[in-house]
């Protein structure tokens, strides 16, 4: 008689994007997941970015394998497009059931997947946890909290983050470090090929960068008003490239503020992920109120003006490069003034953003999905 060996479990992952900053976390994920024999995956894209030069060029760049489910969601309010993204996810989700669940960062998709799976008694890993500005108004921090409060595996990318949740009393809490760095340092050497500045005429660290698109700074008519006054004011100084959001863009023609522009401001579409890291990483200095930004900045060693007044990110101002400006066109003018005569702090490393956070969210998914629940829940104490 033969002993058979029992046939070792597979698992299958559900791994959700839907907007941009998304997809940066999902890729060096997917790449460690390739070498995993006994853990599947499929990619879910919510649709909630569908612009190809918000989505699909950056599959391309980062190579991505496409998605195999589009939920096709498109924009609309929070609460209609976090609803459809909702219905769409739960008939996925309901014809072929995963093992676990995995979402990104803190935008509609990742909340409305993680509802979804939390009622249906899917298990659920959350990439960048713990995050929180303690500001209610931003749409971000709303989709943290809920995210977090329904997640099993809590992957931090920051010892804050580790912070908050155990105040919280979460458990199921690793620091695994930033994911999004993981897709920096693999994509740094081409980046630093592409050269993207000169299409604009200008020299390495003769010109700021800028990117705008929260609703605190692009939705308030006079904010973004004294913004735009203040940054072609600044453009006379240093030459700013500026790619817009489709938001932003939208809003700065409902002002008519695009055909006001000086010739050193230099507005254009979206860039792709290796142009955004070249143009990162030759700025003099980056003005900025995307979370992501604000990282990576500070591995690159970028001066970077946060034009926001909180953020989910405190490492990056206490040990990196950034520094809060919120909308004071004054601070932004002093900032950048005291970044001009080479006063400007320089940042420092950063424990865990070493390019090695993939392998150690795989090792905790894993540890989950063999050992069990409990395993998660009694570890409390453990880090
Ligand atoms: C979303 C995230 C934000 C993240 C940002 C990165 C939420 C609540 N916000 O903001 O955390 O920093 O993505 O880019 O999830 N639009 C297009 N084409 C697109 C996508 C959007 O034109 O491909 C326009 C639409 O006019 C839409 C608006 O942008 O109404 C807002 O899009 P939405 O996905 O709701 O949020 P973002 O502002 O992109």
């Amino acid at each position: 008689m033969s002993i058979t060996k029992p046939k070792s479990q597979e698992y299958v992952l559900d791994l959700v994007v839907g907007a941009r900053p998304n997809l940066v976390k999902v890729a060096p994920l997917i790449r460690e997941l390739q070498h995993e024999a006994r853990l599947k995956f499929r990619l879910i894209h919510t649709g909630q970015h569908y612009d190809t030069r918000m989505s699909q060029e950056f599959f391309d760049v980062l190579e991505i394998p496409y998605e195999h489910v589009n939920l096709g969601v498109g924009s609309s309010s929070h609460a209609k497009q976090t609803a459809r993204i909702m219905e769409r996810f739960e008939d996925c989700v309901l014809s072929k059931r995963p093992s676990m669940v995995v979402v990104f960062g803190d935008v509609n998709s990742t909340m409305a997947c993680a509802l979804v799976s939390a009622k249906l008694g899917i298990p659920i890993a959350h990439v960048e946890a713990g995050l929180r500005s303690f500001d209610r108004t931003m749409p971000e921090e709303i989709n943290r909290m809920v995210t977090d409060c329904l997640s099993d595996v809590l992957l931090a990318s920051e010892p804050a983050g580790v912070m908050n949740l155990k105040d919280e009393g979460r458990a199921g809490i690793r620091l695994v470090g930033n994911i999004m760095i993981d897709s920096l340092f693999r994509n740094l050497p081409a980046s630093l090929e592409r050269k993207t500045y000169t299409h604009y005429g200008l020299m390495p660290h003769k010109y700021a960068l800028l990117t705008l698109h929260r609703p605190s700074n692009v939705d308030v008519p006079e904010i973004l008003r004294s913004l735009w006054t203040c940054f072609k004011d600044l453009s006379r100084t240093i030459p700013i490239i500026f790619p817009a959001h489709p938001r932003t863009v939208q809003k700065l023609k409902e002002l008519d503020l695009l055909s006001d522009l000086t010739p050193h401001l230099h507005v254009t579409d979206p860039v792709d992920y290796i142009d955004g890291i070249c143009l990162q990483k030759h700025a003099l200095f980056v003005m900025t109120d995307s979370g992501g930004i604000q990282e990576e900045t500070s591995v690159l060693g970028v001066p970077c003006l946060t034009l926001r007044e909180n953020t989910e990110r405190p490492i990056t101002v206490s040990q990196g490069t950034s520094t809060l400006v919120g909308a004071s066109t004054e601070l932004i003018t002093k900032t950048a003034q005291s970044i001009l005569d080479g006063k400007y702090k320089k940042g420092q490393p950063i424990g865990l953003w070493d390019g090695k956070t993939a392998p150690r969210v795989v090792s905790a998914i894993k540890e989950y999905l063999e050992l069990g629940a409990h395993v998660v829940r009694n570890e409390k104490e453990s880090i």
